[in-house]
């Protein structure tokens, strides 16, 4: 996978102590409350595994799938629900979890539809954010880092279900998605 990989943009050991920053800030703001964190598949997992190790209040996890991208880099715009939540979450604390904010539309979109079942309240974290792609306001509340408008993999970003296990965020090589 290396060799697909331009050069390390954030590597592990930056992404860990930026997630225990954000770990130590969510335990504040919602301590005393219930918590639910609600993770975007797939490309969050590694995002919500390390972020609710540095949550040290109780909280619930859940998750759902949507489909935006498909095997391309850019967004079709579409968004569809593949799997919907477990738990109810009527008059809970929400906290989506997403690996990256591009267009907005995935989170836009995921914003609305958990709006309607009347949530105590709904907040963003995400890892990554590049503010040059954004089509729709989205309001992070908890980001990790803002990045360039490169396509970048690692850390739960994939192209083509591929790269989502290595331990940091590199720039794909060109040369991989424009072939
Ligand atoms: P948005 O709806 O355009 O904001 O797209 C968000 C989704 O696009 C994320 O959940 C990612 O799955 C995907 N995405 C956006 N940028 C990248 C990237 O640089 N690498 C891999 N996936 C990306
Ligand atoms: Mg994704």
């Amino acid at each position: 996978m290396k060799k697909d990989i331009e050069r390390v943009l954030i590597s592990e050991e930056q992404i860990n102590a930026k997630i225990n920053e954000l770990g130590k800030e969510i335990s504040e703001k919602y301590d005393g409350e219930d918590l639910i964190l609600i993770g975007v598949l797939k490309g969050s997992v590694p995002f919500m595994a390390e972020l609710m190790k540095n949550i040290t209040i109780p909280c619930k996890m859940d998750f759902m799938a949507v489909s935006s991208y498909g095997n391309s880099t850019e967004s079709s715009g579409v968004v569809r629900i593949l799997k919907d939540l477990d738990f109810e979450i009527e008059d809970k604390n929400v906290l989506i979890v997403e690996d990256i904010v591009d267009s907005g539309i995935t989170l836009k979109y995921l914003m609305n539809y958990l709006k309607a079942k009347n949530p105590k309240s709904i907040e963003i974290a995400c890892l990554l954010n590049k503010p040059e792609r954004r089509e729709v306001d989205i309001d992070v509340k908890y980001l990790g880092f803002n990045v360039p408008n490169y396509f970048l993999v690692g850390y739960g970003l994939d192209y083509a279900e591929k790269y989502r296990n290595l331990p940091y965020i590199g720039i794909l090589k060109e040369e991989v998605y424009k072939k």
